[in-house]
C-alpha cells in the first residue's frame, strides 16, 4: 500500500487520532496528513506528534464536518498542498454520539446525529471528490488506496444484520440510525 496524502476528520482526540498514530508509523508512511480538529485547545495531541514526525507532514485544519463553508475552506488548503497529485485516501471519523432511546428520543437528538454522523461524511466526500478523482487519474491500474479511496467510518451499533441480544433495540436510535449501513 502506497499512500502519498490522507485526510482523516475527527483527528485531535478517540479512533481519530489513533489513525494518525499508526499511518505515521507505516513502514512507507503518507507524505502529508491532513489531521482535522475543530477546537484549538484540543489539538495538543496532535501538534505532538506534527513535532515528533519526520517523515510525515502533519497539517492541522480546523473544520466542523456541519458546516459546508469550513469544508469548502479546508477543500483549499488541501488541494494547494497536494496540487496535481490529488489526495489519496479520505477517512471519515468524525462522529457523535448521545444515548437516548425510544420513545424518550426527540427530534432535537435525531438531527443531532444525522447532521454529523450521515450529512456530514457525504459533504465531505462531495468537496473533496475532485481531489480524489484526481489522485485517481494518475495510476490506470485496478481498484486500490494508491489510487485513491474513501472510508466511511460506521459502527456495529449501525449494522442491521449484526445486530444482537446484547444491545436492546431501542436504545441510543439516533446514533444507531445515522450509522446505519
Ligand atoms: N468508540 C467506539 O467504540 C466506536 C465504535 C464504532 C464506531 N465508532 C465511530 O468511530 C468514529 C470515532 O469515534 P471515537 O470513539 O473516536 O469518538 P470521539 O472520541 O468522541 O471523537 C469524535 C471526534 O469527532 C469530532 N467531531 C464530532 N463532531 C464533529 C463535527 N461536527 N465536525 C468535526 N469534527 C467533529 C470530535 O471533535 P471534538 O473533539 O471537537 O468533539 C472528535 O475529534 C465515530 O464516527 C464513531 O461513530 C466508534
Amino acid at each position: 500500500m502506497e499512500v502519498e496524502s490522507v485526510m482523516v476528520t475527527g483527528a485531535n482526540r478517540g479512533i481519530g487520532l489513533e489513525f494518525v498514530k499508526q499511518l505515521v508509523k507505516l513502514p512507507k508512511p503518507p507524505r502529508i496528513v491532513f489531521a482535522t480538529y475543530r477546537n484549538e485547545s484540543s489539538v495538543q495531541d496532535l501538534k505532538d506528534i506534527q513535532e515528533k514526525c519526520k517523515e510525515t507532514q502533519i497539517i492541522l485544519i480546523q473544520i466542523d464536518i456541519s458546516k459546508m463553508s469550513d469544508i469548502e475552506s479546508a477543500k483549499n488548503i488541501v488541494d494547494e498542498k497536494v496540487g496535481e497529485k490529488g489526495l489519496n485516501l479520505l477517512i471519515n471519523n468524525a462522529g457523535v454520539s448521545k444515548d437516548l432511546g425510544f420513545p424518550e428520543i426527540t427530534e432535537e437528538n435525531m438531527l443531532f446525529h444525522f447532521t454529523t454522523n450521515t450529512v456530514g461524511p457525504v459533504m465531505v466526500l462531495k468537496v473533496m471528490l475532485p481531489l480524489l478523482q484526481k489522485s485517481a487519474a494518475q495510476k490506470t491500474s485496478g481498484m486500490n488506496v494508491s489510487r485513491a479511496a474513501v472510508i466511511n467510518i460506521s459502527s456495529l451499533m449501525g449494522s442491521i444484520t449484526e445486530l444482537t441480544d446484547a444491545h436492546p433495540k431501542d436504545d441510543i436510535l439516533g446514533y444507531r440510525t445515522s450509522k446505519v449501513t
